[in-house]
């Protein structure tokens, strides 16, 4: 099996490093993602490439998501994305966990799988077990062409391109972008967001792309933050609902990169038991994007900042009130809650190369890791 890439498009196009690169593609690989699958006037979203009937979809009565690291990651916002729009109940489990917990697998079942390079060899065998069980499989996969992409009956590709750094940045979010596009297209079918509102996501999708522009041309500010930790070896991520699922991914990047350990919290739960461990100066890095739980989360984080805490504070611009509370503020543009993922994790991955290079690292071969793993 042969992928067609050369060297002209593989190069890192004047950046120091491919995920510097891979980074600065994303408001491209958003574009290509989403692409043509956008269309009526901007109200509808069309996946030519799912081949269920309406009645088969109507029929899907739970969704598992089953992916390894990074591609694990954007499946837990694809939870949230999915009950929320398409009001279907969502698991997100750990391909090697998966095949060993009984998973209760019916015809009705959707199994999606979800890898960047497609041939993780986990995720291949999870998706071989929801098979073998009945379930219908929907693969999420940059590669055309890969293990995962021909054995699945149905395939979502994402157009980051190539992705060359072991950490993946542009992979995920395109993910995320898949899974925007799928949730959309469940609740067209399944009727469960009103057209006007469909509208309205669409329209907040197509500005994500200039959106993540602004962002990175604020990467200086995040480079400041990323040399003072870079001088630690412990931190916290915390947030809550949504910004949950993008701490865990700002974390693992920072582990996988900068070799800093880090823990990523539900900003609630500190309080049970890893309070104890918050002391003078250590580093936490706190999400505040989501309105619902916006006033809950900066109580969390003043407990942090009460023990000392040096806190960098994300969340969308137009409120000023984190600001107020945090060492370092760092804002995103405003977009619909649901969608802030593909916005927030943007500063963590500068967050994650800085920090790296502060500490002399090989940030695109770290150690020990493999960018596709294909043993189990
Ligand atoms: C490896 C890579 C991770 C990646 C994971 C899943 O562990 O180092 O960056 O997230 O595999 O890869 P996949 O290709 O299935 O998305």
């Amino acid at each position: 099996f042969h992928v067609d890439w050369d060297i002209v498009t593989a190069e890192k196009a004047g950046f120091d490093h491919f995920m510097l690169k891979e980074i600065y593609d994303q408001p491209t690989a958003y574009r290509d993602t989403m692409g043509s699958r956008i269309s009526g006037e901007n109200d509808q979203v069309v996946l030519n490439e799912i081949k269920m009937t309406d009645e088969e979809i109507k029929s899907i009565d739970r969704v598992h998501i089953v992916a390894c690291g990074t591609a694990y990651h954007a499946g837990l916002v694809g939870k949230n994305v999915i009950e929320k729009l398409a009001r279907i109940p969502v698991e997100t489990d750990v391909a090697s966990e998966y095949r060993y917990r009984s998973p209760i697998i019916t015809k009705n079942t959707l199994v999606i799988v979800v890898s960047q390079s497609g041939e993780t060899a986990d995720t291949l065998a999870a998706l071989r077990e929801a098979k073998r069980q009945g379930a219908r499989v929907i693969a999420i996969t940059n590669v055309v062409g890969s293990s995962v992409s021909r054995e699945a009956d149905d395939v979502i590709t994402t157009w980051a391109g190539p992705e060359i750094a072991v950490a993946s940045t542009k992979a995920y979010t395109s993910q995320l972008i898949a899974f925007y596009l799928f949730g959309l297209y469940l609740a067209q079918k399944l009727d469960t967001v009103e057209a006007d509102e469909v509208k309205k996501v669409i329209a907040a999708l197509q500005e994500l792309p200039q959106q993540v522009e602004s962002i990175l041309e604020q990467a200086e500010q995040i480079k400041t933050v990323a040399e003072k930790i870079s001088l630690h070896n412990n931190l916290f991520f915390i947030g809550r609902g949504l910004d949950f699922s993008v701490v865990l991914e700002g974390s693992l990047k920072l582990k996988e990169i900068s070799y800093i350990h880090s823990e990523a919290y539900a900003a609630g739960e500190l309080k049970h038991g890893t309070l104890a461990l918050i002391e003078e100066g250590i580093p936490v890095i706190a999400l505040a994007t989501q309105e619902d739980v916006f006033e809950k989360t900066v109580s969390n984080i003043e407990e942090v900042v009460a023990r000392g805490a040096y806190v960098l504070g994300v969340n969308q611009e137009g409120n000023e009130e984190l600001a107020k509370v945090v060492n370092e503020s760092f804002t995103i543009p405003r977009t619909l809650d649901v969608l802030s993922p593909a916005l927030s994790v943007i500063p963590l991955q500068l967050l994650s190369y800085f920090a790296s290079l502060a500490r002399g690292n090989d940030v695109d071969k770290p150690r020990n890791l493999a960018k596709s793993v294909t043993v189990e």
